[in-house]
């Protein structure tokens, strides 16, 4: 077994890196991102000064995870107005991105809706951008403190759930603070877990195919100095039978009203097995993520991207070859099967733990009044 523990690791950076910010230079407002698909090679920032730029910056996933995407959106409606881009037409484009994360849409709206009503109310554009501006920065700021609540309740539901303590949980994907404003939601959970000694080991998911786990988890964790292990995604299994898991930890893209959980493909299984061995399977994400307007999980729509990025190996270590940009590793010509995200039903989740709580056992009315309950906040 490939077992890395990151106490021996080198990487022993800060942890904080800032996944987007808002910046204002002389030549103008700029929204700075730290490209994702650059990740663990190089650090390396991309600084999106149109509306169009973030739009191809979250379809190449420079920008990623849901959380984040609903502030990158509220941000790009922002950049639009401040510098004199037609509003409506940037916030379709940007809400049209990426399909599936509900957050998206959300972010876009609400800064969208602040510019209308600034605009309606004063009739100046200027006054407009700046309500834009202010609801992408209040977006961003309650993500942060929805990420330090989701942590403490997550690990509060860690600890009744085991109580035996020395937590070996297993992850899926990346959901730290390169997918949020503050430290991320099931990525934070485990943080919280690992900073007050309970985390065994942290179990990451390589997750096929663009290597989320692989590439941005592992190296979150190597910076909060965690101890963790890479897996191929079907080590999962066998570890499972071998007793190595006590809890599954995600995050989520969308959550319909019935509590089926769309989340990086690969997610689905993992609730299979889980449920197989008698294993806690806890979803983490904010209210947003929750969407009242989507009845089911058949009623989701699941992001369907380009084979390439199976029939290449597109990591941004390797030198580029084929027509995605990588090596070819399967004969060329050949179809490939690549949904983003699948949906896991509501009976296999254990948990949704939120900002404003947990919900458990999972159903439609506990969701509604979760809802309900944090609309009068
Ligand atoms: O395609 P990605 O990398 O944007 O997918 C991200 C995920 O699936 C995350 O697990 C999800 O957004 C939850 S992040 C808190």
């Amino acid at each position: 077994m490939a077992d890395q523990d990151a106490r021996n690791g080198e990487d022993k950076r800060p942890t904080g890196i800032p996944a987007l910010r808002w910046e204002e230079p002389p030549e103008g407002p700029v929204l700075v991102l730290l490209d994702q698909t650059r990740l663990p090679a190089e650090e390396v920032e991309l600084v999106c000064t149109d509306p169009a730029a973030l739009v191809e910056a979250i379809r190449s996933l420079a920008v990623r995870g849901a959380p984040l995407l609903g502030i990158a959106g509220g941000y790009g409606v922002a950049l639009a107005a401040v510098r004199g881009f037609e509003v409506e037409e940037a916030a379709a484009a940007l809400a049209g991105a990426r399909p599936t994360a509900v957050n998206l849409a959300v972010g876009v709206r609400r800064a969208q809706a602040a510019h209308r009503e600034a605009l309606a109310r004063t009739g100046d554009t200027r006054q407009a951008a700046r309500a834009a501006l202010a609801a992408a920065r209040a977006l961003h700021r309650e993500d942060t403190e929805a990420s330090a609540r989701m942590a403490a309740h997550g690990l509060a539901l860690l600890d009744e759930l085991l109580p035996a303590g020395g937590h070996r949980v297993l992850t899926h994907c990346n959901t730290g603070s390169l997918v949020s404003g503050g430290e991320g939601t099931a990525f934070a959970v485990a943080l919280a877990a690992h900073r007050s000694g309970r985390l065994r080991r942290l179990w990451v998911d390589e997750t096929r195919p663009l290597l989320q786990g692989a590439r941005l988890t592992a190296y979150e964790a190597a910076r909060n100095d965690m101890a963790y292990t890479l897996l191929t995604d079907n080590a999962a299994g066998s570890l499972f039978a071998a007793g190595e898991v006590d809890a599954v930890l995600i995050g989520a893209d969308r959550i319909a009203a019935d509590g089926s959980v769309a989340n990086k493909v690969g997610s689905y299984p993992l609730a299979v097995l889980a449920r197989y061995h008698h294993v806690p399977f806890v979803v983490v994400a904010p209210v947003t993520t929750v969407d009242p307007d989507t009845p089911d999980g058949a009623s989701i729509e699941v992001e369907q991207r380009p084979g390439y990025e199976v029939t290449e190996v597109t990591a941004p270590q390797v030198p580029v070859a084929g027509a995605g940009g990588g090596i070819p590793v399967a004969p060329l010509g050949t179809q490939a099967y690549n949904p983003a995200f699948d949906v896991t039903p509501p009976e296999l989740v254990t948990a949704i733990v939120t900002e404003e709580g947990v919900v458990s056992p999972v159903t439609t009315e506990a969701l509604a009044s979760l809802c309900a309950r944090s609309r009068q906040v």
